[in-house]
């Protein structure tokens, strides 16, 4: 029986599997669903050994575990290994989904008409890494593997990867691979399949702003003291110029620019800025001037303040000028910036320009660099073959703006090229209230990497 016959026979099931393991609530960054986080760890095992790894093991961290485990069918046949993660966002707010977050069920959208699965994690990243499972249990099942396979799947990565480092470079050797493929980006579209080739970094900062040292009251003492929350709001307005351009000294030193044949070719990719709007419901985008869209996210840094409180928020009113103000603060890089120096100032600018009425502190959370990835390695290349082959349309070369910090740690310790190889869309809703993942993306990328597989032996001639 061929992958494809296996697929189609078995489909209804690979669907109700993924929609188990849509139903445990991983959410890595609120303690309260720790347990549900190690079950996730545990379905996972449990869903690798059934489809015939060997070695299954999973792999204690101080932070969640890291589902490890492998098929060596030959050890001079070329190795993959597939990376992904299985802890999700939180689903925060919850009053926004149309459906519970962590009760999967399918329902039909203009952009799937087919049906899309409606939970927490579907395409970030369950539904995508679940993905390789299958296309491996598939290509057991009809005696069709032709290389070797290792699965790392993690749990920390929505928090920052911090313990997937030391382990990568603790185990290096058992990590060995020609190729790492990873499904946890998009494509421009079903009609216009793409292969991600750039993500951006990222530096994570909360600052702090305090005035007096107790809530006071705003008649008493209002425009005599400092109050934290407005010089928040002007510390962080000066941050960004009326270009959208960022004020930090030194922020752009090291940003690589493109030539204008680079820029052209990027600018070349199928995007419609009357639907881009459309979708979002906004009347007009806002970036830094002399960028495209597809510039603004694939190339250029970015700084966004993603949380911001203090004072007063309850029903009806309190005249307080509080004593405290915060916000989160992120900041997307690109390549060669480096997340520590970009860190480092940030915090000694914010520390500057704060006036004397009010102290700042500043926490850093995380960070991570950012990625370019070869399109013309030999793993590229099989997984464009493959894309042709599936959607029947050559993949064009993308660069995307979110993060997978650990793609630059792998090209550095591992020294194989890891290929972005995702079959979402960005109407996905990740991160979102009512994520979803196209049933058809998901049989789909089912098949795709079944043939990658094939592709990538032939290309290795082995
Ligand atoms: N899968 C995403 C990253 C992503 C999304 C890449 C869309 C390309 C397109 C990943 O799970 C994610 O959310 N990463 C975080 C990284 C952070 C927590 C360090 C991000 O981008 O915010
Ligand atoms: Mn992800
Ligand atoms: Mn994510």
């Amino acid at each position: 029986m061929s992958v494809a016959a296996y697929l189609e026979k078995n489909k209804d099931r690979f669907l109700q599997e993924l929609f188990n393991l849509l139903r445990i609530p991983s959410v890595s960054a609120d303690p309260k669903f720790k347990g549900d986080v190690v079950a996730a760890a545990n379905f996972v095992k449990n869903s690798l050994e059934k489809a015939g790894a060997d070695r299954v093991e999973i792999c204690e961290t101080p932070g969640f575990p890291i589902v490890y485990g492998e098929k060596i069918i030959d050890p001079k046949l070329p190795t993959v290994l597939v990376y992904g993660h299985y802890d999700v966002q939180p689903a925060d707010p919850y009053e926004l989904w149309d459906s519970p977050p962590f009760e999967p069920v399918l329902k039909k959208t203009a952009i799937h008409p087919e049906g899309a699965i409606f939970a927490r994690g579907a395409a970030d990243d369950k539904g995508q890494f679940y993905m390789h499972i299958k296309a491996f249990e598939a290509m057991m099942a009809t005696g069709d593997l032709p290389c070797n396979v290792k699965f790392m799947i993690e749990g920390e990565e929505e928090i920052g990867s911090d313990n997937l480092d030391k382990f990568v470079l603790a185990n290096k050797e058992r990590l060995k691979a020609d190729v790492i493929l990873i499904s946890d980006t998009h494509m421009i579209g079903m009609d216009n399949p793409s292969i991600t080739v750039g993500l951006r970094g990222m530096a994570y900062m909360e600052v702090e702003v305090t005035g007096s040292n107790r809530d006071l009251h705003s008649g008493t003492y209002g425009g005599a003291v400092a109050n934290p929350i407005n010089v928040l709001c002007q510390l962080i307005a000066s941050l960004k110029d009326e270009n959208e351009y960022i004020t930090i000294p030194g922020f752009y030193e090291k940003v690589q620019e493109l030539s204008a044949a680079q820029r052209q070719r990027l600018n070349e990719a199928p995007f419609s800025l009357e639907d881009y709007k459309s979708k979002l419901d906004i009347k007009e985008v806002q970036g830094e001037k002399g960028y495209s869209t597809i510039e603004r996210i694939g190339i250029r840094p970015t700084l966004d303040v993603n949380g911001i409180w203090g004072g007063y928020t309850g029903e009806g009113a309190k005249t307080v000028l509080p004593s405290k103000a915060f916000a989160k603060i992120s900041m997307r890089l690109v390549p060669d910036q480096d997340w520590h120096e970009i860190t480092t100032l940030f915090e000694n600018h914010f520390k500057a320009i704060a006036p004397a009425s009010v102290t700042v502190k500043v926490k850093v959370h995380h960070g991570g660099a950012p990625a370019v990835v070869s399109d013309s390695s030999l793993g590229y290349q099989a997984a464009e073959a493959a894309m042709e082959e599936t959607f029947g349309k050559r993949p064009i070369p993308t660069r995307e703006g979110g993060s997978i910090p650990i793609v630059a740690l792998f090209q550095k310790e591992l020294g194989s090229d890891p290929i972005l190889f995702g079959f979402g869309l960005d109407t996905d809703a990740l991160h979102s209230p009512n994520e979803h993942y196209g049933v058809k993306n998901y049989l789909i990328g089912i098949e795709t990497i079944a043939s990658f597989f094939r592709h990538f032996s032939t290309l290795q001639g082995k």
